[in-house]
């Protein structure tokens, strides 16, 4: 038995962010952007409107109506971000209670893999799938990055990557002999957890790094130092992330993990008929479709409209390629991202 994506959806925010309007608020540019990422837009959500699990509804809706299912066949909800609407619970029963899933038969699970959810998440819902635990996994990555991100000079590196979207896919199995999620490779190395990252709000209490740099000036107060006044005061509330060190150590990992994929399945790089890559930089897919010698015809890049949606960005991306003609049955879809933690991952899946 395999894992087979039914239905597939995606959603984006109306609203679209250009270069020029970040300039507005900090030290950029669009030719800045535009050359060292390839970014020409991306999308915000609407404050009080819109939410991470709302654009996962959306994203789920569309998938759900694709594969010809309703909310309350969904067993299992498995629900990726990195901008969840709470800090506790997670997304995945608050997308249940949004799409109506009233059943307490069905689980529901948090990925916490930041870009490299998806396929983390696939992987999971692969297992269960194999195993005969569940008929019809619903898969949802989705980011409301807007919301958290700095619009000062401080920030400025991070700020202008992020966009907001959610993806879904409803997994089911099949047992036609070549369809299906062929394998999934997964790795993560902790090492540079703090080099893309937001360390703050969280319970470390000044564990890792000590107390003055993360806000815990005072070690002996009992409680209350989830969030500091230090934390608001010096801008301690923000993503920050190394991008040369992100840079260098994905262009390795994203190949690397490919190959790792295509050798556990017999396949070579000349079998992969579409490449969705997580949607980092475009300098980084490019980079990683040069390695692979791909023509440009097999690689979805649509960052250019869309910045990095984190856990989104690959479903967006299949969705979009999938709705667009571009994935036919019988394709061989390469999936692979890479992000903080450092986490990253592959998938092969025959469509
Ligand atoms: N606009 C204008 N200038 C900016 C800027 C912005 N948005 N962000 C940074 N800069 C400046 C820096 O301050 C620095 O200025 P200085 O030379 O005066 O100190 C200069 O540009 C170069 O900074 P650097 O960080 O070395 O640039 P870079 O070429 O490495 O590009 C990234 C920065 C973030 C675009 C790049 O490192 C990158 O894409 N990394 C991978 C990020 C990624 O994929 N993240 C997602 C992983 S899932």
């Amino acid at each position: 038995m395999r894992t087979k994506i039914a239905g597939i959806g995606h959603y984006v925010p109306d609203n679209v962010i250009t270069n020029d309007y970040l300039a507005q608020y900090m030290d950029t540019s669009d030719e800045w952007i535009q050359e060292r990422t390839g970014i020409k837009e991306r999308r915000y959500a609407t404050k009080h409107k819109e939410s991470t699990t709302s654009m996962g509804a959306e994203a789920a809706r569309i998938a759900m109506k694709n594969a010809g299912i309703k909310a309350e066949d969904i067993d299992f909800i498995i629900f990726a971000t990195l901008s969840p609407d709470y800090y506790f619970p997670g997304c995945g029963v608050l997308l249940q209670r949004e799409l109506g899933i009233t059943s307490s038969e069905a689980g529901a699970l948090d990925i916490r893999n930041q870009c490299s959810g998806f396929v983390y998440g696939l992987s999971v819902a692969d297992q269960f799938i194999k195993t005969g635990m569940y008929k019809n996994i619903l898969l949802v990555g989705a980011e409301m990055h807007s919301m958290g991100l700095d619009f000062s000079d401080e920030g400025r590196s991070v700020t202008v990557i992020f966009g907001d979207g959610a993806g879904a896919v409803v997994l089911q199995p099949t047992e036609k002999e070549d369809q299906g999620v062929l394998t999934t490779c997964l790795h993560s190395d902790g090492t540079h957890a703090e080099e893309l990252a937001m360390i703050n709000p969280g319970s470390h209490g000044g564990y890792h790094l000590g107390t003055e740099k993360y806000g815990y000036p005072d070690p002996d107060t009992p409680g209350g130092v989830f969030i500091t006044q230090k934390m608001v005061d010096d801008n301690l509330l923000a993503p920050n992330m190394t991008g040369q060190l992100v840079f260098k150590t994905a262009v390795v990992k994203f190949p690397e993990v490919i190959n790792e994929a295509l050798q556990k399945t017999g396949l070579s790089k000349a079998d992969i008929d579409i490449f969705v890559p997580h949607q980092a930089n475009l300098r980084i897919s490019q980079f990683v479709q040069r390695t692979l010698g791909l023509p440009d015809e097999k690689v979805v890049n649509n960052i250019q409209k869309y910045g990095n949606t984190t856990a989104a960005s690959i479903p967006i991306a299949l969705s979009e390629a999938w709705h667009d003609g571009r994935i036919k049955d019988g394709d061989l879809v390469c999936l692979a991202a890479f992000g903080s933690g450092f986490t990253w991952g592959s998938a092969l899946i025959r469509w």
